[in-house]
């Protein structure tokens, strides 16, 4: 049997959550593959609200393993907060596994992270300050602290004798005042690896096997695609493949264990932190769309630039992520606004451009081609098929269709679960098509 991979087709924020809550209920397990806790993906069921960082969505349905795998980098505080909220919450975390061979962040990382944006100034990335990049570059150099290093105290203690000299030397050049010592770092450590002793696998059999047995597997991406280190608009990216092929590395998933890619985008764009962002908007609507969809990041709080729907980036993350359907979310927050305007193309230097441009610099002289569609202003919320949507509605949501060339087959209209409009065929609960 195979997996589903949920990919977000933007910068973040795209309801990936949602996605993976709602699909979740017929899978035994769902893995998150890559990034850490930079990432927040906020669920609600009824009148209660999730927010994790960590432990991927599918944690909410008991009888679900949520695994986190050896591509993510685990900040063990977040780890043990999360877990500990979701216990007094009364959810089961007994099958929360995390891999042994994730990376683990650090408080040097944070500190690292902090002081090298401040370092950089206006050209500072703005990552969330958790620490994502100093642990990924530790992992690349083969200096990284493992989560099965935090049940060993002599492993602690030989590794970050050898490490935290480097540390220090690096956190003085760029004039942090954090000094890192091994010794209560090694007691805090090995306090972390008792706690979450009972929860450290090796999950990329426990993978294996879920899928062996016939059963279903739902990665949950974190970030989206124009955030990946290869593909996204570097330097303003993560420092993780945030495409599809990376949510299968991290999890230890091989390219033809995977059935469906879906892509989940909303019908507008945001953007949290630096970057080229050539929809973005400046004015009323945007403000409007901001308070409205309450677009503030659910990591750090930081409000999250908004605009257009940009179909150029959009083709492209179909395209590198093998996206097979789409989960187009917050359609509702587009209610009242008129025209709603979609990006089709780029005019840079005088030529118009179709294709995602990699090269830097050119996303800075983007500038947007749009087709303009009449809005609707009845609220939305209530709907759950397409025919009831209005039909301006149903009109924008063709043309992305179109743009994206593969079915939009989940539309979202409010953040609740049951707010959700399944309109086709899945494969993953075999259904049949709906028309319309
Ligand atoms: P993720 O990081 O991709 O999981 O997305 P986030 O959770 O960071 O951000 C998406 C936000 O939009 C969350 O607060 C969701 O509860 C909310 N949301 C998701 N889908 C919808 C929708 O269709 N309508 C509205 N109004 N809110 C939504
Ligand atoms: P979810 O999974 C939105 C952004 C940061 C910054 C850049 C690098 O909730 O969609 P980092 O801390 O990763 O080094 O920051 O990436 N970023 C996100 N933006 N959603 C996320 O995750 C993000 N994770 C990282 O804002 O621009
Ligand atoms: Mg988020």
């Amino acid at each position: 049997m195979p997996a589903t991979i949920i990919v977000g087709l933007q910068w973040g924020d795209e309801g990936k959550g949602k996605a993976t809550d709602f699909l979740a209920e017929p899978v035994s397990l769902v893995v998150r593959g890559h990034g850490g806790d930079n990432a927040g993906h906020t669920i609600v069921v009824g009148d209660e609200t999730f927010k994790l960082h960590l432990i991927p969505a599918g944690v909410l349905h008991p009888h679900i393993t949520a695994v986190i795998g050896s591509g993510v980098v685990i900040n063990p505080e977040t780890l043990i907060a999360e877990l500990d909220m979701l216990a007094e919450r009364g959810i089961d975390t007994s099958k929360v596994r995390a891999s042994s061979a994730a990376h683990v962040i650090l408080p040097y990382h944070r500190a690292l992270d902090t002081a090298r944006e401040a370092s950089l100034g206006d050209g500072r990335v703005g990552t969330t300050g958790r620490g994502i990049g100093p642990a990924y570059e530790d992992r690349a150099a083969r200096t990284g602290l493992r989560m099965e290093d935090l049940l060993d105290r002599e492993v602690l203690e030989r590794k970050l004798a050898r490490v935290l000299k480097e540390k220090r030397a690096i956190l003085d050049s760029l004039g942090a005042e954090a000094r890192p010592s091994a010794a209560p770092l090694v007691e805090q450590a090995a306090a972390w690896g008792e706690r979450l002793r009972p929860h450290i696998a090796d999950t990329t059999w426990l993978v294996q096997e879920a899928l062996r047995r016939g059963d279903h597997v739902l990665l949950e991406g974190a970030q989206g695609t124009l955030l990946d280190i290869d593909h996204g608009s570097y330097p303003y990216v993560t420092s993780s493949n945030a495409i599809a092929a990376g949510a299968c590395a991290g999890a230890g998933i091989g390219p033809l264990q995977v059935e469906e890619v879906m892509g989940v985008t909303k019908a507008y764009a945001t953007r949290v932190g630096s970057g080229p962002f050539p929809t973005e908007l400046h004015d009323e609507v945007g403000e409007g769309i901001t308070t409205r969809g309450n677009e503030f990041g659910t990591t750090t709080a930081r409000r999250r630039r908004v605009g257009w729907l940009d179909a150029v980036p959009l083709r492209f993350a179909v395209a590198v992520n093998s996206v097979t359907s789409i989960m187009l979310n917050k359609i509702d927050i587009l209610s009242g606004v008129d025209p709603i305007r979609l990006c089709v193309a780029y005019e840079i230097d005088g030529r118009r451009v179709e294709a995602w441009p990699s090269q830097a610099g050119l996303l800075e002289r983007a500038i947007p081609i749009y087709r303009d569609f009449p809005g609707w202003t009845e609220p939305i919320h209530d709907v759950r098929s397409l025919r009831d949507l209005p039909e301006n509605a149903r009109r924008y949501v063709t043309a992305i269709e179109e743009q994206a060339g593969v079915p939009i087959v989940l539309l979202s209209v409010g953040p609740e679960r049951t707010q959700t409009i399944e309109r086709a065929w899945r494969p993953m609960r075999h259904q049949p098509v709906v028309p319309g």
